[in-house]
Protein backbone atom coordinates (compact mmCIF):
# COMPACT_ATOMS: atom_id res chain seq x y z
CA UNK A 1 0.00 0.00 0.00
CA UNK A 2 1.40 3.56 -0.73
CA UNK A 3 2.01 5.31 2.33
CA UNK A 4 0.63 8.65 2.38
CA UNK A 5 2.60 11.90 3.61
CA UNK A 6 -0.08 13.64 6.56
CA UNK A 7 -0.42 17.18 7.75
CA UNK A 8 -0.03 17.07 11.31
CA UNK A 9 -0.46 19.77 14.08
CA UNK A 10 1.62 20.13 17.29
CA UNK A 11 -0.19 19.81 20.10
CA UNK A 12 2.66 20.01 22.42
CA UNK A 13 6.25 19.78 22.80
CA UNK A 14 8.66 19.44 25.63
CA UNK A 15 12.53 18.66 26.62
CA UNK A 16 12.49 15.38 29.29
CA UNK A 17 16.32 15.28 29.21
CA UNK A 18 19.30 16.18 27.73
CA UNK A 19 18.82 16.63 24.12
CA UNK A 20 15.98 14.67 24.40
CA UNK A 21 11.96 15.56 23.78
CA UNK A 22 8.55 14.29 23.88
CA UNK A 23 6.73 15.89 20.68
CA UNK A 24 2.88 15.29 20.66
CA UNK A 25 1.14 15.31 17.07
CA UNK A 26 -2.85 15.41 16.55
CA UNK A 27 -3.21 13.50 13.69
CA UNK A 28 -5.47 9.81 12.97
CA UNK A 29 -2.22 8.25 11.96
CA UNK A 30 -1.70 6.23 15.03
CA UNK A 31 -4.98 4.82 14.95
CA UNK A 32 -4.26 1.14 14.72
CA UNK A 33 -0.45 1.60 15.06
CA UNK A 34 1.40 -1.00 16.38
CA UNK A 35 4.54 -0.85 19.40
CA UNK A 36 7.61 -1.09 16.88
CA UNK A 37 5.82 0.75 14.03
CA UNK A 38 7.86 4.36 13.21
CA UNK A 39 6.48 7.42 11.18
CA UNK A 40 9.07 9.55 8.84
CA UNK A 41 9.43 13.39 10.43
CA UNK A 42 9.63 15.89 7.13
CA UNK A 43 12.39 18.24 8.50
CA UNK A 44 10.69 21.88 8.50
CA UNK A 45 13.75 23.05 6.12
CA UNK A 46 12.88 22.58 2.83
CA UNK A 47 16.77 21.74 2.07
CA UNK A 48 16.36 18.46 3.94
CA UNK A 49 14.40 16.21 1.75
CA UNK A 50 14.02 13.13 3.61
CA UNK A 51 11.77 12.35 6.39
CA UNK A 52 13.52 11.09 9.73
CA UNK A 53 12.27 8.15 10.97
CA UNK A 54 11.22 8.13 14.68
CA UNK A 55 9.13 5.20 16.82
CA UNK A 56 6.13 5.41 18.07
CA UNK A 57 6.08 6.31 21.89
CA UNK A 58 2.52 5.85 21.90
CA UNK A 59 -0.57 6.84 20.04
CA UNK A 60 -4.69 6.87 20.27
CA UNK A 61 -7.29 7.58 17.49
CA UNK A 62 -6.21 11.76 17.48
CA UNK A 63 -2.50 11.63 18.68
CA UNK A 64 0.48 10.41 18.49
CA UNK A 65 3.34 10.67 20.58
CA UNK A 66 7.45 10.30 19.28
CA UNK A 67 10.44 10.87 21.93
CA UNK A 68 13.59 11.44 19.92
CA UNK A 69 17.35 12.64 20.59
CA UNK A 70 18.55 15.49 18.99
CA UNK A 71 21.42 13.75 16.78
CA UNK A 72 21.66 15.97 13.55
CA UNK A 73 20.26 18.56 11.65
CA UNK A 74 16.46 16.98 11.03
CA UNK A 75 16.23 16.48 14.97
CA UNK A 76 17.56 19.46 15.76
CA UNK A 77 15.01 21.56 13.34
CA UNK A 78 11.94 18.98 15.00
CA UNK A 79 12.74 20.49 18.06
CA UNK A 80 11.89 23.84 16.96
CA UNK A 81 8.57 22.45 17.02
CA UNK A 82 6.10 24.90 19.12
CA UNK A 83 2.36 24.04 19.82
CA UNK A 84 -0.09 25.02 16.73
CA UNK A 85 2.85 24.09 14.41
CA UNK A 86 2.27 21.14 11.08
CA UNK A 87 4.93 19.20 10.11
CA UNK A 88 4.46 16.28 7.42
CA UNK A 89 4.56 12.65 8.39
CA UNK A 90 5.19 9.71 6.71
CA UNK A 91 3.19 6.48 8.03
CA UNK A 92 2.57 4.61 9.48
CA UNK A 93 5.33 2.55 8.23
CA UNK A 94 7.20 -1.04 9.25
CA UNK A 95 5.73 -4.96 10.79
CA UNK A 96 5.96 -3.51 14.59
CA UNK A 97 6.21 -6.37 17.41
CA UNK A 98 4.15 -9.47 17.12
CA UNK A 99 3.01 -9.06 20.58
CA UNK A 100 1.01 -12.29 20.04
CA UNK A 101 3.48 -13.98 20.98
CA UNK A 102 3.20 -12.68 24.21
CA UNK A 103 0.39 -14.54 25.16
CA UNK A 104 0.80 -16.37 28.96
CA UNK A 105 4.72 -16.19 28.90
CA UNK A 106 7.31 -14.54 31.21
CA UNK A 107 7.98 -11.32 28.96
CA UNK A 108 10.95 -9.11 28.39
CA UNK A 109 11.17 -5.81 27.00
CA UNK A 110 14.73 -4.38 26.91
CA UNK A 111 15.29 -0.89 25.19
CA UNK A 112 18.61 1.60 25.06
CA UNK A 113 18.93 4.85 24.97
CA UNK A 114 16.79 5.97 21.88
CA UNK A 115 15.37 2.85 21.86
CA UNK A 116 13.20 3.38 24.87
CA UNK A 117 10.39 5.03 23.45
CA UNK A 118 9.09 2.46 21.14
CA UNK A 119 9.30 -0.26 24.94
CA UNK A 120 7.05 2.23 26.55
CA UNK A 121 4.37 1.58 23.95
CA UNK A 122 4.72 -2.28 23.99
CA UNK A 123 4.65 -1.77 27.59
CA UNK A 124 1.58 -0.27 28.08
CA UNK A 125 -0.15 -2.29 25.90
CA UNK A 126 0.63 -5.19 27.25
CA UNK A 127 0.00 -3.99 30.57
CA UNK A 128 -3.56 -3.35 30.05
CA UNK A 129 -3.69 -6.56 28.47
CA UNK A 130 -2.92 -7.96 31.63
CA UNK A 131 -5.46 -5.83 33.74
CA UNK A 132 -8.02 -6.50 31.45
CA UNK A 133 -7.14 -10.57 31.01
CA UNK A 134 -7.26 -10.51 27.26
CA UNK A 135 -6.17 -13.65 25.46
CA UNK A 136 -2.57 -12.33 24.50
CA UNK A 137 -1.68 -11.10 27.96
CA UNK A 138 1.25 -12.17 28.94
CA UNK A 139 1.63 -13.86 31.99
CA UNK A 140 4.49 -11.22 33.96
CA UNK A 141 6.54 -8.13 32.34
CA UNK A 142 10.06 -7.21 33.00
CA UNK A 143 11.30 -4.39 31.50
CA UNK A 144 14.83 -3.52 31.15
CA UNK A 145 16.44 -0.24 30.58
CA UNK A 146 19.80 1.29 29.46
CA UNK A 147 20.47 4.88 30.25
CA UNK A 148 23.58 6.56 29.83
CA UNK A 149 23.36 8.34 33.30
CA UNK A 150 20.52 9.60 36.14
CA UNK A 151 18.24 11.06 33.65
CA UNK A 152 16.43 8.19 33.08
CA UNK A 153 13.67 9.66 30.97
CA UNK A 154 10.41 7.70 31.10
CA UNK A 155 11.12 5.15 33.44
CA UNK A 156 8.36 6.56 36.09
CA UNK A 157 5.81 5.73 32.61
CA UNK A 158 7.50 2.45 32.10
CA UNK A 159 7.93 1.37 36.49
CA UNK A 160 3.69 1.95 35.98
CA UNK A 161 3.74 -0.70 33.48
CA UNK A 162 5.55 -3.77 34.96
CA UNK A 163 9.00 -4.57 37.08
CA UNK A 164 11.64 -1.97 35.94
CA UNK A 165 15.19 -2.63 36.16
CA UNK A 166 17.43 0.17 35.29
CA UNK A 167 21.35 -0.05 34.34
CA UNK A 168 23.50 3.13 33.28
CA UNK A 169 26.79 3.54 31.74
CA UNK A 170 27.82 5.94 34.97
CA UNK A 171 26.20 3.50 37.80
CA UNK A 172 24.48 6.80 39.06
CA UNK A 173 20.98 4.49 38.80
CA UNK A 174 20.78 1.21 38.54
CA UNK A 175 22.79 -1.00 38.01
CA UNK A 176 26.33 -0.05 36.54
CA UNK A 177 26.95 -1.05 33.11
CA UNK A 178 24.78 -2.50 30.46
CA UNK A 179 21.35 -3.93 30.40
CA UNK A 180 22.53 -7.54 30.45
CA UNK A 181 24.31 -6.77 33.56
CA UNK A 182 20.78 -5.56 34.95
CA UNK A 183 19.30 -8.61 33.93
CA UNK A 184 21.87 -10.84 35.31
CA UNK A 185 22.08 -8.76 38.78
CA UNK A 186 18.36 -9.80 38.81
CA UNK A 187 18.50 -13.19 37.22
CA UNK A 188 15.54 -12.55 35.25
CA UNK A 189 14.18 -15.45 33.41
CA UNK A 190 11.92 -15.23 29.86
CA UNK A 191 10.27 -16.81 27.36
CA UNK A 192 10.21 -13.98 25.04
CA UNK A 193 12.22 -10.95 24.67
CA UNK A 194 11.20 -7.59 22.70
CA UNK A 195 14.03 -5.42 22.16
CA UNK A 196 14.89 -1.91 20.61
CA UNK A 197 18.40 -0.11 20.79
CA UNK A 198 22.10 -0.21 19.38
CA UNK A 199 23.68 -2.81 17.30
CA UNK A 200 25.85 -3.59 20.05
CA UNK A 201 22.85 -4.49 22.42
CA UNK A 202 20.92 -6.16 20.42
CA UNK A 203 23.84 -8.95 19.60
CA UNK A 204 24.45 -9.47 23.52
CA UNK A 205 19.79 -9.82 23.66
CA UNK A 206 20.64 -12.38 21.02
CA UNK A 207 22.97 -14.36 22.84
CA UNK A 208 21.40 -13.39 26.12
CA UNK A 209 18.48 -14.61 24.99
CA UNK A 210 19.59 -17.85 23.54
CA UNK A 211 16.88 -20.11 24.61
CA UNK A 212 13.70 -17.60 24.32
CA UNK A 213 12.28 -16.19 21.42
CA UNK A 214 13.67 -12.83 20.19
CA UNK A 215 12.26 -9.57 18.47
CA UNK A 216 14.57 -6.95 17.83
CA UNK A 217 13.88 -3.69 16.29
CA UNK A 218 16.89 -2.53 14.36
CA UNK A 219 17.36 0.63 13.34
CA UNK A 220 19.50 1.40 10.48
CA UNK A 221 20.14 5.28 8.61
CA UNK A 222 16.94 5.43 6.79
CA UNK A 223 16.89 7.66 3.34
CA UNK A 224 13.20 6.80 1.74
CA UNK A 225 11.80 4.78 4.42
CA UNK A 226 9.52 2.82 2.12
CA UNK A 227 11.52 0.00 0.25
CA UNK A 228 12.47 1.95 -2.73
CA UNK A 229 16.18 2.93 -1.98
CA UNK A 230 17.65 -0.35 -0.49
CA UNK A 231 19.34 2.44 1.38
CA UNK A 232 18.60 0.34 4.91
CA UNK A 233 19.18 -3.21 4.48
CA UNK A 234 20.28 -5.65 7.12
CA UNK A 235 22.12 -8.47 6.91
CA UNK A 236 19.80 -11.92 7.11
CA UNK A 237 20.97 -15.39 8.02
CA UNK A 238 18.27 -16.94 5.19
CA UNK A 239 18.39 -15.86 1.43
CA UNK A 240 15.90 -13.97 0.18
CA UNK A 241 13.88 -15.69 -2.81
CA UNK A 242 13.09 -12.89 -4.92
CA UNK A 243 16.70 -11.36 -4.61
CA UNK A 244 18.40 -14.43 -4.03
CA UNK A 245 20.82 -12.22 -1.39
CA UNK A 246 21.51 -12.48 2.32
CA UNK A 247 19.36 -8.83 3.14
CA UNK A 248 15.88 -6.93 3.83
CA UNK A 249 14.58 -3.92 4.10
CA UNK A 250 14.87 -2.64 7.71
CA UNK A 251 12.35 0.35 6.76
CA UNK A 252 9.35 -2.47 4.96
CA UNK A 253 10.86 -5.99 5.87
CA UNK A 254 11.60 -4.79 9.54
CA UNK A 255 12.22 -2.74 11.93
CA UNK A 256 11.37 -5.57 13.50
CA UNK A 257 12.71 -9.40 13.19
CA UNK A 258 12.78 -12.17 14.88
CA UNK A 259 16.79 -13.30 16.78
CA UNK A 260 17.55 -15.89 14.31
CA UNK A 261 16.71 -14.02 11.15
CA UNK A 262 19.20 -11.51 10.86
CA UNK A 263 22.87 -11.29 11.45
CA UNK A 264 24.25 -8.36 13.40
C1 LIG B 1 13.07 2.55 12.53
C2 LIG B 1 13.79 3.67 13.24
C3 LIG B 1 13.23 4.20 14.39
C4 LIG B 1 13.88 5.24 15.06
N1 LIG B 1 13.30 5.72 16.18
C5 LIG B 1 13.89 6.73 16.84
C6 LIG B 1 13.28 7.28 18.01
O1 LIG B 1 12.20 6.85 18.45
N2 LIG B 1 13.90 8.32 18.60
C7 LIG B 1 15.11 8.82 18.13
O2 LIG B 1 15.65 9.74 18.73
N3 LIG B 1 15.69 8.33 17.05
C8 LIG B 1 15.12 7.31 16.38
N4 LIG B 1 15.72 6.82 15.25
C9 LIG B 1 16.97 7.44 14.78
C10 LIG B 1 16.65 8.73 14.02
O3 LIG B 1 15.94 8.39 12.85
C11 LIG B 1 17.93 9.47 13.64
O4 LIG B 1 18.57 9.92 14.81
C12 LIG B 1 17.61 10.68 12.77
O5 LIG B 1 17.11 10.26 11.51
C13 LIG B 1 18.83 11.55 12.59
O6 LIG B 1 18.49 12.59 11.69
P1 LIG B 1 19.23 14.01 11.76
O7 LIG B 1 18.94 14.75 10.51
O8 LIG B 1 18.92 14.71 13.03
O9 LIG B 1 20.73 13.61 11.85
P2 LIG B 1 21.74 13.27 10.64
O10 LIG B 1 22.44 14.55 10.29
O11 LIG B 1 21.03 12.50 9.56
O12 LIG B 1 22.71 12.30 11.41
C14 LIG B 1 23.40 12.73 12.58
C15 LIG B 1 24.18 11.57 13.15
O13 LIG B 1 23.29 10.52 13.55
C16 LIG B 1 23.64 9.32 12.89
N5 LIG B 1 22.39 8.61 12.53
C17 LIG B 1 21.45 9.01 11.67
N6 LIG B 1 20.47 8.08 11.58
C18 LIG B 1 20.82 7.08 12.41
C19 LIG B 1 20.25 5.82 12.77
N7 LIG B 1 19.11 5.38 12.24
N8 LIG B 1 20.90 5.06 13.66
C20 LIG B 1 22.07 5.46 14.19
N9 LIG B 1 22.67 6.62 13.90
C21 LIG B 1 22.05 7.42 13.02
C22 LIG B 1 24.42 9.74 11.66
O14 LIG B 1 25.33 8.73 11.26
C23 LIG B 1 25.15 10.95 12.14
O15 LIG B 1 26.31 10.61 12.85
C24 LIG B 1 15.11 5.77 14.56
C25 LIG B 1 15.66 5.24 13.40
C26 LIG B 1 15.01 4.20 12.75
C27 LIG B 1 15.59 3.66 11.50
S1 LIG C 1 15.05 3.45 3.45
FE1 LIG C 1 14.81 3.19 1.28
S2 LIG C 1 14.58 1.02 1.13
FE2 LIG C 1 14.57 1.36 3.27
Amino acid sequence: MKKQKSCCRVLFQEQIAAGIFDLRLETALGSGARPGQFVGVFPKDGAMLLPRPVSICDADDTSLRLVYRIAGKGTASMSALRPGDSVDVLGVLGNGFPLEEAAGKQVLLMGGGIGIPPMLFAARVLSERIAAGHADAPAAVTIVCGYRDAETFLSEELSACGNLLIATDDGSAGTQGTVIDALRAAEVKADVIFACGPKPMLSAVKEYGASARTFLSLEERMACGVGACLGCVCKTTETDAHSHVRNARVCTDGPVFAGEEVSL
